[in-house]
Order: C-alpha cells, then structure tokens, then sequence
C-alpha cells in the first residue's frame, strides 16, 4: 500500500544505491518540488548533497527566507545562496515585453546556476543533479529518461557539455498531492509544502510595465495582504492560485486621507483549476475581497484602487504576462 513512509523508504534506498559516494547537486526554486526532492536526497546522502538557491529578487514577501532558514532547519542541508537580484534587476531595467522578461530570466538563471555548478564542483567533483519532475511531467514529455525537459527555467536544460550531471528524478511516479504528503512526512514546513503554484519568472510577469525594486516592493505588500486574508479566511485550499498584478504604467485618480492622489490599481486574480490548463475565477466572499481591497489600500503606498479580475482561462490567461 501507498504510504509516504513506504515511498521514502524506497526511495532513500534507490538513491543510495545510484549515487554510491559521489556528490550531488540540486537548484531549490522555493516551491514544492525542488525542495521534497531535495529533502528526500538529503534524507538519503545527508552531506553528499549541495543544494543551491539562485535568489533572483523576484519572490515574494518570506520566499527567500523560507528556503534560507526553514527549510535549512528543517533538512540540515548544505545551501550555498546565490544573491543575483542585482544582477537580475539590471538585465530587466526598462524591459516590458512578457517574453522578453522570460528569456532574460531564463538565461540568466542558468548562467547563475551555471556558476555556483562549476564553483561547486571545483571543491567536490559533482556527478548528480536532482530534479524535481513529476509524472504528470515525465507523460507530457513523452517519458523519456535522461537529460532534462523543461518546462520552466527552474529545471537546467542548458548547462554546458563540460558540466554534465547524470540525473536523480526521485518524484517522477509521483502526483504533486502525494509529493505535498511526502514533504509533510519528512517536516518541510507547511507553507513550504502548500504553497500554490508560483511561476518561474516570479513577480516580473506580475507587474504590468517595467521591473524595479520599488514596484516590487509594492507588489510584494500588496500581495502578502491577500495571501494573509486568504489564509485568515481558510480559503487556501479552495484556490488554485491568487496572482495579485500591479497596473505600473496605469494611474487612476483617487482621493485618501485629506487628498487627491494619482496612484497605481492592482488587480486580484483568483482562480479555481485542476491542472491550470482550464481555470476559472474564483467566486471569493465579498466580505474577503473587501477585507483585501481595505487592507491593501490603507497599507501598501502608492496603490489607491483595487480591481477584480473575472475572467476564465480561456479567454484569458491565469497570468497577466
Ligand atoms: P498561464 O498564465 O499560461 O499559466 O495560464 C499557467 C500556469 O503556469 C504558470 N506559469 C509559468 N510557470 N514559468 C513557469 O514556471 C513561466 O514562465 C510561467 N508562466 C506561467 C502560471 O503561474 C500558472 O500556474
């Protein structure tokens, strides 16, 4: 029978048995799957393991922290942090194209991960990567086995042929319900292990304009007020995902405290889904909509309307970029 102890326990053997004494690597991107497949290959060769976390400075509020702190206390992990942010905001300075931020996310991700790679391996020769792909990306992918398909610039596709590591793929029969009961069982922290899914690109496809550190942090209040009152409402599981999206080429005039302001809308995008294939809008209470729109307006500078989004996928995409 399926149980998640029985699932560690197969895998922690399998990995020991692939990976004998060599040394591994494996890229946490903050979400579910990088960090199970790291914590059951933790698990499995204990100090064998680096994990490396590109922090891109496009996460939202507590993400960073969590896989620094939370998920360090809870593994025991090696973690070597890669602090690019600089380096990011300046590839994205002025860029408002959608894909054009992706492909300069995408690459420079790579060429982030790339370099704590070799900087790794010149201390401890690496001969394994761990990735977390699901089953339901091994069937989209065709099955295959072997080097990495990728969806997201999460997994490393691109790395150079002088660094090429076999792969460890420890979730691959595994649906992301039964990962998210696997991290439970093996004391990742619970916003770890629920955390919706959050695109690679992170809040860069979230603000509608150009990326800097001012808008996100706009962004990132913004969208912490509606994740609290989410949580606070225990509506965490009836949602696939809440996107909040700052209109930072918009303004609207409003009027708050004594004034007429000139500021940004921000646009709530909560949706119910299976797969994100097909989505459709979450019908939220009012009473937390309102909470939310209140909360963010009072709080978040700058943001003086807040707008509701009510479209299904399709027409529309979850994402606004
Ligand atoms: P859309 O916006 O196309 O999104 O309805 C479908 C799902 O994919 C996520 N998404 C991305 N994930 N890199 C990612 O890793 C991306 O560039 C990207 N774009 C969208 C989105 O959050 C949703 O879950």
């Amino acid at each position: 029978t399926w149980t998640p102890g029985n699932i560690i326990d197969d895998q922690v053997a399998a990995i020991r048995e692939q990976v004998g004494d060599k040394q591994v690597i494996c890229g946490l991107s903050g979400g579910v799957d990088s960090a199970v497949a790291a914590a059951l290959v933790q698990k499995a060769i204990g100090d064998q393991l680096t994990c490396v976390f590109v922090d891109h400075g496009l996460l939202r509020a507590g993400e960073a922290e969590q896989v620094e702190k939370d998920f360090v206390a809870a593994t025991g992990a090696r973690l070597k942090v890669v602090d690019a942010a600089e380096v990011f905001l300046g590839h994205l300075a002025g860029v408002t194209d959608p894909e054009q931020k992706r492909k300069i996310i995408g690459r420079e991700f790579i060429r982030a991960f790339e370099g704590a790679a070799r900087e790794l391996d010149a201390e401890r020769h690496i001969e394994f990567l761990v990735q977390g792909t699901l089953y339901p990306d091994v069937v989209e992918s065709g099955g295959g086995t072997g080097t990495a398909n990728i969806k997201s610039h999460h997994n490393v596709g691109g790395l150079p042929d002088d660094l090429q590591f076999a792969l460890i793929e420890p979730l691959r029969t595994l649906f992301k319900d039964e990962v998210r009961a696997l991290g439970a069982e093996l004391g990742l922290p619970e916003e770890m292990v629920q955390r919706h899914p959050f695109p690679g690109p992170g809040l860069a496809i979230r603000i509608i304009g150009a990326v800097d550190r001012e808008r996100l942090d706009l962004l990132r209040a913004a969208d912490l007020i509606a994740r609290e009152e989410l949580t606070a409402a225990g509506l965490d599981r009836d949602v696939w995902q809440f996107p909040v999206v700052l209109l930072a080429d918009v303004r609207s005039v409003g009027v708050q405290g004594d004034g007429r302001t000139y500021g940004h809308p921000v646009v709530l995008r909560p949706v119910s889904s299976e797969d994100a294939m097909t989505a459709d809008w979450s019908r939220l209470p009012y009473d937390v909509i309102a909470k939310i729109s209140t909360r963010i307006t009072n709080e978040v500078r700058e943001v003086n309307r807040v707008v509701l989004d009510v479209t299904s996928k399709p027409p529309g995409t979850i994402e606004w970029e």
